[in-house]
């Protein structure tokens, strides 16, 4: 019998079984299910409404559980509604009667709520650790590569930066994904469970104590809230949204980079594949997967916002839809995380190649601009005389620094001897881009 099957006559037709079963998801939430159980049990037996000696069954009942399903001699399957309803039938199954106490003063909507708090919270540390790791990557490899490449804007070639700098952008960045997520972790430390269905219980229980007991800052504030607030669950997801789309740009430079138009790295074999019929090819193909895995945890984030958008108070069976779409998405940029930091370990930087490409896009001219500036001329009239200068470079096939001193003073007479100096990518890194670095 389900475990609310005292009110009905009839048996539930089949499909509505299936349709209605979140067993083959929720399953992994049995840790926390049973560890929020256990703060539920404790807390009953010190508002004397277990006794020790039932406190002690149940506990050691439950750790059973947990001690079986760890070890693989219990497999979460069968014809139980969810995750709760398989712990509950199978404590009762071991310890008897008394296991029917556990569910006293308390609901699964609280329950499923503490549950999925409790899982968010622990994986978005998980989240926050491998981003730890990512950056170490980051910073590894911009230090052992402090060499000149292009910049970009409208991908054209723009002005020189290191191949540090830009690579630590994505270290910038991806130290605020991580500080959002220790926020969104911050503000959803409060804890559901003692809520009940919606309306909280008549016996004196003590939310301070199972919020305590599993680690929350507090009990939530208000009960309606507290079963059917999923906030938690979006922002994470946001914040999973927008740390993927930083690990998808960096996905696109990679792809770029290995291409032979670029040629400014090669990927590691590790992290490549090839093709069945071209056998020249080797394809980017972890992150491209990245960039392609992005929409998805957008997707994940528009799902569940979607969901909840025209819910009533309180709890609605909408809300089980939170958690395929959460674990999903923790799924996907977890993974993502890890095959970045993969891919970026093994890459080689070809710092050759990237000096050809400054070399060929006069990348000096802005420089060339603010040398004429500093001899007087006002930056609009310089940027002309320099937009000149560049055609005569184009059409004679020639850079910059290799004119010689008569043909720059054809362009202007603030010309002299300094300007190659001055326009030496290096010396133009001392003043400008290393200064942050
Ligand atoms: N499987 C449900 C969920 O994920 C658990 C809560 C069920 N509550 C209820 N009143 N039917 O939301």
């Amino acid at each position: 019998m389900k475990l609310w099957g005292g009110r009905f006559k009839g048996e539930e037709n089949k499909l509505m079984e299936d349709f209605n079963s979140s067993l083959g998801f929720d399953k992994r939430l049995y840790n926390e299910d049973i560890i929020g159980s256990k703060a539920h049990v404790k807390m009953l037996t010190k508002c004397n409404i277990l006794t020790e000696d039932e406190c002690k069954l149940i506990i050691s009942g439950l750790d059973s559980i947990l001690k079986d399903i760890n070890e693989g001699n219990l497999v979460i399957e069968g014809d139980y509604e969810d995750i709760h309803s398989f712990v509950e039938t199978n404590l009762i199954k071991r310890i008897g009667d008394v296991g029917k106490k556990l569910h006293t003063a308390r609901s699964r909507n609280d329950q499923v709520a503490v549950d999925m708090r409790l899982y968010a919270k622990k994986k978005a540390i998980e989240v926050c650790e491998c981003i730890d790791e990512l950056e170490e990557v980051i910073k590894n490899l911009a230090d052992e590569n402090h060499v000149i490449m292009p910049g970009y804007t409208h991908l054209q070639r723009a002005q020189v930066v290191t191949f540090k700098h830009h690579l630590m952008a994505y270290f910038s960045m991806f130290k605020r994904d991580k500080n959002r997520l220790v926020n969104a972790i911050e503000v959803m430390d409060e804890s559901p469970l003692g809520c009940c269905a919606l309306a909280g219980t008549t016996y004196e229980t003590d939310r301070e104590f199972t919020a305590k007991e599993l680690g929350f800052k507090k009990p939530v504030d208000n009960f309606m809230d507290g079963v059917s607030d999923r906030d938690y669950l979006l922002e994470l997801m946001s914040d999973f949204s927008i740390l993927m789309m930083h690990l998808s740009r960096l996905s696109e430079e990679l792809i770029l980079w290995s291409s032979k138009e670029f040629d400014f790295i090669q990927m590691g074999d590790e992290f490549s594949t090839g093709s069945s019929i071209m056998p020249q090819k080797k394809n980017p193909d972890a992150a491209e997967l990245i960039r392609g895995k992005t929409g998805r945890v957008y997707g994940s984030l528009m799902s569940l916002l979607t969901t909840m958008k025209g819910l009533p108070l309180a709890y609605n069976k909408d809300m089980q839809e939170d958690k395929e779409q959460f674990f999903d998405a923790f799924d996907t940029v977890l993974s993502c995380l890890k095959i970045m930091a993969g891919m970026l370990s093994t890459l080689t930087v070809k710092k050759e190649s990237m000096l050809k490409s400054v070399k060929a896009g006069f990348l000096n001219a802005t420089e060339v601009a603010d040398y004429l500036v500093g001899k007087g001329m006002p930056f609009r009239d310089a940027h002309g005389v320099v937009g000149s200068i560049v055609i005569y470079c184009e059409d004679n096939n020639t850079a910059i620094e290799d004119l010689s001193m008569d043909e720059l003073k054809k362009f202007s007479d603030l010309f002299t001897e300094d300007i190659y100096s001055f326009i030496d990518y290096n010396n133009t890194l001392n003043r400008g881009i290393k200064k942050l670095i």
